[in-house]
């Protein structure tokens, strides 16, 4: 996997690219293209690393997915959750399962082992720990020796309608959070509240970031968090919304948005 030098001044950053579909299938069909040509950009890398994320993305994904199921090498997917609730694996609310059921299970390839669920037989600090190793072992980094950051293929993200992306709410402390790749949150304000997810450092190490919006009750927040520019983004520091200030370093970031939720684009 290559890594990536820590942070980038905003000037270096990308600025989001937005790509509008009429409908969710339009935009399931778009978000697996253009998977299907990142790993396509990777086929001679032996591992490509995917973070996904609960909630409607693993539906989303999916339609798109299963169109590119037997010209994607899902053998060589190593998938970390973005964010995970601490419940089991076969429990209704874990994103495991959601992306499991909607795809992981019905394309070809996908090795059990390289797919990584949380721990809940130790407490949800401990599991937001040992995610951490799992990060740093499958991926050849270290958190601990200040060693370049892991970076992912593509993060997948989604976005609530208060602006949260990942665990990572308005307000949080955890926002803050500069030092740990993965950390645990016991008040989630969206149930379940005890969680762990990535922090800024590594979602904005990501070569691909990409987030899924659909519906309507989240066409008051794109302006704010799709469309906002880095300028603005930079000016409106700590106050700017969670998702907003996932901006990769030196990656693309990608906004997927069907016309519900980018009617006032
Ligand atoms: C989770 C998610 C979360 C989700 C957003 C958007 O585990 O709850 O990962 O961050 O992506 O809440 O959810 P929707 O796509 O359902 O609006």
């Amino acid at each position: 996997m290559g890594t990536c030098a820590s942070k980038k001044s905003s000037s270096t950053m990308s600025e989001p690219e937005i790509k509008k579909y009429a409908t969710t299938v339009e935009l399931s069909s778009g978000v697996g293209q253009e998977v299907f040509e990142l790993t396509q950009m990777a086929k001679d890398e032996p591992a490509f690393f995917v973070a996904l994320s609960g909630g409607s993305l693993p539906k989303l994904l999916a339609g798109g997915l299963l169109e590119y199921a037997d010209k994607i090498d899902f053998s060589k997917w190593h998938v970390f959750f973005a964010d995970e609730r601490y419940v089991a694996h076969d429990h209704a609310d874990s994103n495991l399962l959601a992306c499991r059921t909607e795809f992981l299970a019905k394309v070809p390839g996908v090795n059990p082992e390289q797919v990584y669920g949380i721990d809940i037989s130790v407490p949800v600090e401990e599991a937001a720990k040992r995610y951490q190793a799992q990060v740093e072992k499958a991926t050849g980094t270290s958190a601990a020796s200040g060693s370049p950051l892991p970076r992912f293929h593509l993060v997948m993200l989604g976005m609530g309608p208060d602006g949260h992306t990942c665990s990572l709410f308005p307000g949080h402390p955890l926002l803050g959070e500069a030092t740990k790749w993965v950390a645990s949150i016991s008040d989630s304000p969206k149930p379940p509240p005890q969680r762990i997810t990535l922090t800024y450092p590594v979602l904005n190490a990501a070569a691909n970031v990409f987030f899924l919006a659909a519906g309507a009750s989240k066409v008051d927040i794109i302006p704010q968090t799709a469309a906002l520019s880095n300028a603005a983004l930079a000016e409106l520091g700590d106050a700017a919304l969670p998702a907003a200030r996932v901006r990769p370093s030196s990656g693309r970031l990608v906004w997927f948005i069907d016309d519900a939720a980018g009617a006032k684009l």
